[in-house]
């Protein structure tokens, strides 16, 4: 990987960084939309690069149950299985320990879950999570670490946060004894739930380790509301490595990541939230569900550039579809991931040009300050 910051915010923490993986450049800071299933909901591969994204997720789990490792192998990885020729970044499987946490059981050797298919128990461990990530053939791959959910208090927390970096370790040694360094990257992940100690102790612990990872995470966090472990950890971390929030994806807490020094980001909520008929714009979310807009015919923005608003697809015709017809929420998909981008887009821009927190002061304005 090369990494480079370009550019960093006088006020805040935020910076733009210039990432060049195997699959070519991607700016930083940008959100990453999900494709759990080396698919994003509703979209080709074609349509999604057509939008302008440069990297996308895939999960570890999700692919090893299926399509499984061996046809992935055969034809030579997830960017061929799925058609994307742009760079992808693999979680590692740890996040369904919280996710499907009725099925699985957690032990020092890994984690036993039972297939949700035919209750069949597989073990994952952080060898076996980086060789299926090696055989996905993700740009960046996530090291297997051992997640609570931040609402877990007690000593499962510390023991969570201290299994993560003998995981890391294991998996720094499963990857390097690979020789993929060169194509694929590995980063730590850092837990320790909301306590501070907890979290100085697992920065020190994964900071020792720099010279085996390519970048870092901050996990354990489960949507927007914990800013001071975004910020501790984001201060925390070395200035030449990329820092990724995993599950952030609300707008407002993007920008409030980005403020904090955070580089990346991905969340299911912008494509989770289109099937259920939402688009997101800068005036705030706009529930196309709802009656009022059955004879609007302006389109969702008219200032937005997605193939949606271009086309001018109206919001009464989207009211109309959006929850009954696949294309209405392939339409609004679009629209929210191009939204996301330009969320993204405008605070690299207005970085790079000195003027982020008068940025941050339109956008929080104009988001919260009307009534979609
Ligand atoms: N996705 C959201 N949070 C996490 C986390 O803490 N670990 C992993 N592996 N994936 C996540
Ligand atoms: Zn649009």
């Amino acid at each position: 990987m090369q990494f480079e910051v370009i550019a960093t915010c006088n006020t805040t923490r935020a910076r733009v960084c210039r990432m060049k993986l195997a699959h070519g450049v991607t700016m930083l800071p940008t959100f990453m939309p999900v494709a759990t299933q080396a698919a994003i909901k509703g979209l080709t591969s074609e349509q999604v690069e057509s939008l302008g994204i440069t990297l996308i997720l895939n999960n570890t789990y999700h692919l090893n149950l299926r399509p499984g490792v061996k046809p992935l192998d055969e034809v030579g990885g997830a960017h061929q299985f799925q058609g994307w020729s742009r760079n992808l970044l693999t979680d590692s499987g740890g996040f369904q320990l919280v996710s499907l946490s009725k099925f699985t059981q957690i032990t020092e050797e890994g984690a036993l879950f039972s297939s949700p298919f035919t209750g069949e128990p597989t073990m994952l461990t952080p060898e076996q999570s980086i060789s299926i990530q090696h055989s996905i053939g993700a740009d960046i791959i996530m090291q297997l670490d051992d997640v609570v959910s931040s609402l877990t208090v007690g000593p499962r927390v510390a023991e969570a946060m201290e299994r993560s970096v003998r995981w890391l370790d294991r998996c720094i040694v499963h990857h390097e004894q690979s020789g993929r360094q060169d194509r694929q990257n590995l980063f730590a992940i850092v837990q320790g739930g909301l306590d501070p100690d907890l979290r100085e102790r697992c920065l020190q612990a994964m900071v020792a380790r720099k010279d085996h990872v390519a970048g870092y995470a901050i996990g354990g966090l489960s949507g927007g509301e914990e800013k001071g472990t975004i910020k501790q950890c984001a201060e925390g971390l070395p200035s030449d490595r990329p820092r990724y929030a995993m599950g952030i994806g609300f707008a407002e807490d993007l920008l409030v990541c980005v403020a904090l020094g955070v580089d990346m980001a991905d969340c299911v909520f912008p494509t989770r939230t289109a099937r259920f008929g939402v688009a997101l714009t800068f005036n705030g979310p706009l529930n196309l569900r709802l009656r009022k807009h059955a004879k609007a015919m302006e389109p969702i923005d008219e200032h937005c550039p997605c193939p949606t608003c271009r086309s001018e697809m109206s919001r009464a015709m989207l009211h109309h579809i959006v929850t009954i017809e696949t294309a209405g929420a392939h339409a609004v998909t679009q629209h929210n991931l191009v939204f996301q981008a330009q969320v993204m887009g405008y605070a690299r821009d207005a970085i790079i040009e000195e003027r982020f927190p008068d940025y941050l002061r339109t956008f929080f304005a104009n988001y919260f300050g009307n009534q979609g």
